[in-house]
């Protein structure tokens, strides 16, 4: 089977990841069946999508028509069997507990038909502990959209030992033509390549933190007015090639031995969460989030990346 012969989808579990998910097959034609084990959570899950949508209007991403039809292509059930029984590409967005993701593949692969691809949305659990829970391992593989999904332009795909060239090509073809970047891995690596450089980064912040060298707030702002901006076009490998590998060796040699190394979460970590400070549901973390801080830094966050797929959007126009 192609990507071209993908005609229905259908979302397993549809809390943050799932409900986003399924705006990003919806805005791209395809019928999209919706289940949760809780049918209050899929019903919630359309009704947010139309919120989402709503603001894609405003922002000019979409039509108030390409809004109302997208919607209209999604199908909350409350029977899982009426939800993957005809889908040919089925996203499972369950919790991040392998045992529960065996469970719901092994339920999917009984009702799912033989074509059915079982693509998984997990953060970093293997693959190869996902496709031996089916009896269609050659068509189980992982599909990581990063949140917010209906957002974040780039997918990161991974092969498990058994997943067939044929689901790969079929998975990439079919996340291009819904408008997303895919990249392959070619077998599991703990924290694919997202969460590797995330918490590399995150490890050497808060070491610096845990030295008092600089407050949390000066290490975002690096990262938010330096790093981060140079980031949205130019990525760390093509920034070395820029600069020069010959100063990148030179600097690494001296570097690397300095950075932070550990090999567990840093006692300031731990310290903030004994005391009840677990960041934004606590009202306060390495920063304060009261009086609505949170609420406004998530909307800073939404209004700059759709921007930024409003410029993808203005490419993706100008190469037709
Ligand atoms: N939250 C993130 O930032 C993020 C980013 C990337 C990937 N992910 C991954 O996406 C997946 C979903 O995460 P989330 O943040 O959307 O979680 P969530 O808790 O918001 O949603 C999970 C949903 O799955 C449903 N569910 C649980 N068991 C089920 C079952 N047996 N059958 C059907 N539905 C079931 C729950 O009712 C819930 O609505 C996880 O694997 C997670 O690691 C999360």
């Amino acid at each position: 089977m192609k990507a071209a012969d993908v005609k229905k989808v259908a979302v397993v579990g549809t809390g943050l990841m799932g409900h986003g998910i399924a705006q990003v097959f919806a805005l791209a034609d395809y019928p999209v069946a919706i289940y949760d084990k809780d049918p209050a959570r899929s019903q919630a899950a359309k009704a947010g999508i139309g919120r989402n949508l709503e603001l894609f209007r405003e922002r000019g991403l979409v039509t108030a028509e390409d809004a109302q039809a997208a919607l209209a292509r999604l199908r909350p059930t409350a029977s899982l069997v009426d939800a993957v029984g005809d889908a040919d590409f089925v996203m499972e967005a369950v919790f991040e507990d392998i045992d529960v993701k065996q469970q719901v593949l092994s339920e999917i692969d009984r009702v799912a038909p033989p074509r059915t691809v079982l693509a998984s949305n997990t953060s970093g659990l293997d693959v190869n502990r996902m496709g031996p829970a089916t009896n269609r391992p050659d068509r189980v593989i992982v599909a990581h959209f990063s949140n917010p999904p209906h957002i974040i332009p780039v997918v990161v795909v991974v092969k498990g030992d058994q997943t067939s060239e044929e689901t790969v090509g079929l998975t990439v073809d079919l996340l291009r033509k819904v408008g997303k970047y895919p990249v392959v891995l070619r077998r599991h690596i703990a924290g694919f390549i997202w969460n590797r450089l995330q918490y590399a980064m995150f490890r050497e912040a808060v070491g610096i933190v845990e030295k008092g060298i600089a407050s949390p707030e000066d290490i975002d702002m690096v990262v938010k007015l330096g790093l981060g901006r140079r980031y949205t076009t130019i990525g760390p490998l093509e920034t070395a090639d820029i600069n020069g590998l010959a100063l990148f060796h030179q600097i690494a040699q001296y570097l690397y031995p300095e950075l932070d190394d550990s090999k567990g979460p840093h006692p300031v970590h731990s310290r903030l969460i004994e005391e009840g400070a677990n960041g934004v549901v606590a009202g306060r973390g390495f920063h304060d989030w009261s009086d609505g801080k949170a609420d406004a830094a998530r909307q800073r966050r939404d209004d700059e990346l759709i921007r930024w797929l409003k410029v993808d959007q203005g490419k993706a126009k100008s190469a037709q």
